[in-house]
């Protein structure tokens, strides 16, 4: 996909991914770099994270990777506090890193509930908190970036504990859209639909055998995503917060049931 996005537009900016040695993560890791921000990947697989690094180094791109699990706030104003060393300041923070796997709600343990919920509202919690000062200090206008799922408000059967937790996300974005506002950082949340080749498709749908039910006729792959990020990253979302983009190719339209 050739992207319509000035070479080089985040040039100078300094971009926080959680979860971002792999998935969707990674592909939206690979699209900023490529247009030029210097990018940080945190999550608790190091291996992993280090081989993503090199791999965005190898194409030309500046990468960082650091050790770090979203629930531990601790860890994340570690990493927070390594990108700005590193890079002088952090512009971007990008909450993507999530657990989930699909259990009736009968059979779900309190503490099956208690990780998901501690992954993916705590952690982006714990996100939000280390990088607001560095946000508020950008002179380019901090992002805000969560990546949720529309399933959070649709009722979720199979997942309630990543519905709970990603409509818990969505909103915190837009009451921090409002606080924030006035520091000059723009709050959102991209929405995926099924993406192809991810650990989210093979839980969600090749293990369940539910079926996508996409319109488009296709999954979704990880540059779509990629290129929402890198438009709510530019000047052209200047006036956009307190929103879900949704970029889903049709699926809450079309799906007819399942999880
Ligand atoms: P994925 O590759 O498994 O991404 C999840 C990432 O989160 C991994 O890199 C993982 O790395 C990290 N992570 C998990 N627990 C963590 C923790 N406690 N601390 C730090 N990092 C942690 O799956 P994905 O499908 O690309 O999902 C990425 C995001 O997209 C998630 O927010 C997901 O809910 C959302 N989403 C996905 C789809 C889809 O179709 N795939 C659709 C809608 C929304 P480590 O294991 O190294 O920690
Ligand atoms: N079905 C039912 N319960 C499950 C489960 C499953 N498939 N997987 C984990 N659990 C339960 C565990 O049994 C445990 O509860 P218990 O102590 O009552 O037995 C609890 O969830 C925590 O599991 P644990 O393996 O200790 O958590 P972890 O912190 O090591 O890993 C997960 C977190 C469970 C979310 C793991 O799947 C993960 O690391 N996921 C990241 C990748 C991902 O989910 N990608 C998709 C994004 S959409």
């Amino acid at each position: 996909m050739t992207s319509p996005f000035a070479p080089g537009f985040l040039e100078g900016r300094t971009v926080l991914i959680t979860g971002g040695g792999s998935g969707i993560g990674l592909a939206i890791a690979q699209a900023l770099a490529g247009a030029g921000a210097n990018v940080v990947l945190a999550s608790r697989k190091i291996d992993r994270v280090t081989e993503a690094v090199e791999a965005i180094r190898a194409a030309g791109g500046r990468a960082l990777g650091v050790a770090a699990d979203v629930r531990e706030p601790e860890a994340v104003q570690a990493a927070v506090a390594r990108a700005v060393a590193e890079f002088g300041g952090l512009d971007i923070m990008m909450a993507n890193a999530a657990g989930n796997f699909v259990v009736p709600f009968t059979e779900m343990s309190f503490n099956a509930w208690r990780t998901v919920v501690d992954i993916d509202l705590h952690g982006t919690f714990h996100c939000a908190k280390a990088a607001h000062p560095h946000l508020k200090a950008s002179p380019h206008g901090g992002r805000f970036i969560a990546i949720t799922t529309m399933r959070a408000l649709e009722g979720w059967p199979g997942c309630a504990h990543a519905a709970a937790a990603k409509a818990g996300v969505m909103s915190l974005i837009r009451s921090l859209a409002v606080e924030w506002g006035p520091d000059g950082i723009l709050c959102n949340t991209i929405a995926p639909g099924p993406i192809g080749g991810t650990e989210g498709v093979k839980r969600l749908y090749e293990e369940t055998g539910l079926s996508t039910g996409l319109p488009l006729g296709r999954l979704g792959r990880g540059e779509d995503i990629a290129q929402a990020a890198l438009y709510l990253c530019s000047e052209a979302a200047s006036f956009v917060t307190g929103t879900d983009l949704v970029v889903d190719g049709g699926r809450q339209r079309g799906q007819r049931g399942g999880a």
